[in-house]
């Protein structure tokens, strides 16, 4: 089979100067090859000093986010070959600080995705602090938020924004879907709090439905959907409409184990794997309050 050669272009930055240089590097291209791959490949073969960040190359930690071709891009889930191009510029995110070469500075998104205090905020604090059981959750309520969860912090949206580009104090995208997946947690009991800060010219307000951010997702979040519902629930408020119902109340406690239901299915089967009933037992002493 014919080797197919690609160009990288990269844009360095260049701490010490502030500025940006490229360097151009042709690499070999197999197929299913990502173009974190490629990076990889040029830190291994051609040039060690090269600079981007990556961790479990796997589309998972949120880590590769580089502009590609002028589109924010989570590297190690794009190959090469659905490209279909010679040559691919890759630069540091873009609404970010360059730290080096191609890597971006998460510093400030991280403080938006904080301001929107991304936990659930409930009134028994005893049970914050001590945690006794789960709350209940049917899954309805889960479909509601679930895909707004879904969001592994890659910055890719935060990069597509161009109200964020104009305007550094924007909250941005990815924090106010993060807002607005637990606003509408059923577990949450923050509703005012979390619509008083998205209800403002940097929050929702701020959005110019450019729709960049849900393009680019790679997991299917949709932030500019979010940014809408919560505009909708803001309005809804002002108009004197009930927003949220009840937050969702504990679990019963589990019942003694000899009233266990799950009894009703027998007794597990014996283990086969030498050792495996030790180590269940100690899991079970481990994850089970009742036995510690
Ligand atoms: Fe983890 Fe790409 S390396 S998402």
């Amino acid at each position: 089979m014919e080797e197919r050669k690609v160009i990288f272009r990269l844009r360095r930055y260049d701490p010490e100067t502030g500025g940006y240089r490229e360097d151009r590097y042709e690499i070999p291209v197999y197929r299913g090859m990502t173009v974190l791959d490629g990076l990889i490949w040029i830190k291994e073969n051609l040039d060690r000093t090269v600079s981007y960040r990556a961790s479990c190359r796997m589309g998972l930690c949120g880590s590769c986010g580089m502009t590609v071709n002028g589109r924010p891009t989570l590297t190690c889930e794009t190959q090469i070959l659905s490209l279909e191009r010679d040559e691919l510029t890759i630069e540091p995110l873009y609404n970010m600080e360059p730290v080096r070469d191609l890597v971006a500075d998460f510093h400030q998104f991280f403080k938006n995705q904080r301001a929107i205090k991304p936990y659930l905020i409930r009134r028994d604090i005893e049970e914050q602090v001590e945690p006794t059981r789960e709350y209940l959750q049917d899954p309805e309520e889960w479909n509601l938020y679930i895909q707004f969860a879904m969001c592994i912090t890659c910055g890719l949206c935060y990069s597509a924004c161009p109200t964020t580009a104009t305007n550094e104090k924007y909250l941005g995208p990815q924090a106010l879907a993060n807002l607005f997946r637990f606003y509408i947690d059923s577990r949450d009991e923050g509703w005012e709090e979390r619509l008083a800060i998205a209800d403002s010219e940097d929050g929702v307000w701020g959005c110019h439905l450019a729709t960049g951010c849900s393009e680019v997702c790679p997991k299917g979040v949709d932030p500019a959907l979010a940014i809408q519902l919560l505009r909708r629930e803001i309005l809804r408020k002002s108009l004197g409409k009930k927003t949220r119902r009840e937050a969702r109340p504990l679990a019963p406690l589990l019942p003694p184990e000899e009233e266990s239901p799950y009894r009703a299915f027998g007794e597990a089967p014996e283990f086969t794997v030498e050792g495996a009933e030790e180590a269940a037992e100690k899991f079970n002493i481990l994850h089970d309050p009742r036995k510690r």
